[in-house]
């Protein structure tokens, strides 16, 4: 797939095939992600491969903390899906949670998170370009005790994103630019 193609097609999956994912797959898009560039050149990204039964597990937790969470939303429609995706992250074979090294300073914390936040997504560019799906997703961290005890992340790693990966069984539609032509989000100076 061409580069632009891979940029433009990648759309936030939430419901997936069960089909494992071949390792040689997961190491490639693996090795992508470990390809951003890094502040200072730390490369401090970390990755756990979540499948099987700690994924499950993770799937459980994550689905009775959104039955709390969703507890009073009137759309029935939009509960019902958000449950069904939190209760297996939508049926993924694995899971990818990226981790940065904590730090006190704000400055530096802000860099890791940016540094691993561009590894994430090359990972999710790769995987995209692998036809693979992918989801970005923050909202378990809301519950994130949990996924530190399942996934026993010691207290001097902070958690970034994580995201299903597995092959799409569902069509994402593009969701409209807020400023195609960048009219508004960009100001050329000279
Ligand atoms: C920082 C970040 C956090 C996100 N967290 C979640 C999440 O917790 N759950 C979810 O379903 N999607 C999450 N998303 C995915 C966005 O909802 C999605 O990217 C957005 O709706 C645009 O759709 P697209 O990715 O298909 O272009 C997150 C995306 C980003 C970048």
């Amino acid at each position: 797939m061409d580069f632009y193609e891979v940029i433009h097609s990648r759309r936030a999956i939430r419901k997936y095939k069960a089909d494992m994912v071949p390792r040689e797959t997961i190491l490639k898009i693996l090795d992508a992600a470990n390809w951003a560039p890094s502040g200072m050149n730390m490369q401090q990204w970390e990755f756990i491969v979540v499948s099987g039964e700690k994924k499950k597990e993770m799937g459980e937790s994550y689905g009775r903390f959104a039955e709390v969470y969703t507890a009073d939303w009137e759309d029935a429609a939009r509960k019902a899906a958000f449950l069904q995706f939190a209760r297996s992250f939508g049926g993924a074979p694995i899971i990818v949670v990226a981790l940065t090294r904590g730090s006190k300073d704000e400055t530096t914390r802000k860099m890791h998170l940016e540094s691993v936040s561009a590894a994430f997504e090359n990972l999710l560019l790769a995987a995209c370009a692998e036809g693979l799906g992918s989801c970005w997703m923050t909202g378990p961290l809301r519950d994130e005790a949990s996924i530190r005890r399942i996934l026993e992340i010691p207290e001097d790693r902070e958690i970034v994103a994580l995201t299903p990966i597995g092959y799409p069984d569902m069509k994402a539609e593009p969701p409209a630019r807020l400023d195609p032509e960048l009219k508004n989000k960009v100001r050329w100076v000279d």
